[in-house]
């Protein structure tokens, strides 16, 4: 029997599509049908349907779904989730769609059928009061909002099943972990306790410490990362995962990591979307998620640690995945090593940070970023990518 958490809501992942034998005819089929486009977001939502990764849901969120979710963090049943899972089309399309049509799902932007969805309710959403709720703040400037405020008028609800994981399969065959498969690998490795580290970003010092942290109290740490669309700025996935790569090969014990991504697009909503990414992780087997330093938040819209705060206001039961909070880590050079502000005295004026902003200035100029910041062989990497950008 396995000893890790059980998938969220219930004992058994529910990845919603079929079977591969199955795939040709229900592609044919789905051919004939009202095609719906889909944003990237959309897209990479019927993905993470599809990999079980969103269990128990069995398809795009209906109204009460989605109310119950912003307003209160709980679907209509009363089981925890703290992000919409939502399809939106414009009126003028939806306006020739009955309730119990079948339609097919189309990635809008490569025009593949993704899936075919029963539509069991039409909707409009007060986009406002579903970003005051989710996000914090309805501001056009927040990348999480922009998206909302750009849907369309009416959100179709119903339920999915997908015949079509896009390109991640074949452009991340070592990455790309279902649900079922990551259980199985912690399950071989004999790990019960895994601690997942979310990121879309490289691993330099600061993270490193922070997976060496977690892998001191668990079995061992599973880097996740974001594969999805992320936000102008943000490094490539095939760069970050390199970087990574060349820092668990010289500065980790064999046996204690596991790398993979996932599909997901990131919404930046902070502290909600912390939530998500535990809740996420405990379909994936992991018992534990590192919640650092602003997780999951962009520009000043939540405080550093609004992100582990938000986890005491949750109620009994609502998930099993619990967060590993971890206060601010950097190198000190009084301590002459890494610290966080638990384990430091000193003044901050001693300790090595550099910004997003100046490191991306400092990779492309060529500029050496110091040893205690990050290590040489990640910064090799980086600073091939930058400095070929031209
Ligand atoms: S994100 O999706 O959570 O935004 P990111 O790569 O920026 O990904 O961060 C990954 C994890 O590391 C998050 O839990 C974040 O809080 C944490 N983190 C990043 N930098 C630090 C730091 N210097 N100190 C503590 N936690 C950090």
């Amino acid at each position: 029997m396995s000893t890790l958490v059980s998938p969220h809501g219930g004992n058994e992942l529910k990845p919603l599509i079929h079977p591969q034998a199955e795939r040709p005819d229900a592609l044919k089929r789905a051919e004939g049908l009202k095609k719906i486009p889909m944003t990237s977001r959309e897209t990479s939502d019927v993905i993470m349907l599809a990999m079980g990764a969103y269990t128990p849901l069995s398809g795009f969120m209906g109204e009460a779904d989605w109310r119950g979710c912003c307003e209160e963090m709980k679907l209509a049943d009363g089981l925890f989730w703290p992000i919409p899972v939502t399809l939106s089309a414009d009126q003028e399309l939806t306006d020739g769609i009955g309730i119990g049509d079948e339609v097919a799902l189309i990635d809008g932007d490569s025009g593949e059928i993704m899936a075919v969805m029963e539509v069991g309710e039409k909707y409009a959403i007060d986009k406002e009061s579903e970003c005051q709720n989710v996000y914090r703040t309805t501001d056009p400037g927040h990348p999480g909002v922009e998206k909302v405020l750009d849907q369309g008028e009416i959100n179709l609800g119903g339920r999915v099943m997908a015949l079509s994981e896009g390109e991640y399969p074949q452009k991340y065959p070592d990455l790309f972990l279902r649900p079922a498969q990551s259980r199985a690998l912690f399950t071989d490795k004999g790990w019960s306790r895994v601690a997942a580290f979310q990121t879309r970003n490289p691993m330099h010092r600061s993270h490193e410490h922070l997976a060496k942290i977690a892998i001191e109290v668990t079995d061992g740490v599973f880097i996740h990362q974001v594969l999805g669309k992320l936000k102008d700025g943000d490094l490539p996935a095939e760069v970050r995962t390199k970087a990574i790569q060349a820092m668990i090969d010289n500065y980790f014990v064999d046996g204690t990591i596991v790398q993979a991504g996932y599909p997901i697009e990131m919404r930046y909503a902070g502290p909600r979307e912390a939530l998500f990414h535990a809740l996420i992780r405990q379909n994936f087997g992991c018992s534990h998620l590192i919640v650092g330093r602003d997780h999951a938040g962009v520009g000043d819209y939540y405080g550093p640690f609004d992100a582990q705060h938000v986890f005491d206001t949750l109620w009994d039961g609502a998930l099993i995945t619990v967060p590993l909070k971890i206060g601010v880590t950097f190198f000190c050079e009084k301590c002459d090593g890494m610290a966080t502000a638990k384990t430091c005295p000193h003044d901050p004026e001693h300790h090595i940070s550099i910004s997003g902003t100046r490191q991306r200035q400092m990779l492309s100029n060529g500029e050496d970023i110091p040893v205690e910041f990050s290590r040489p062989e990640v910064i090799k990497i980086l600073q091939e990518f930058y400095t070929g950008q031209g």
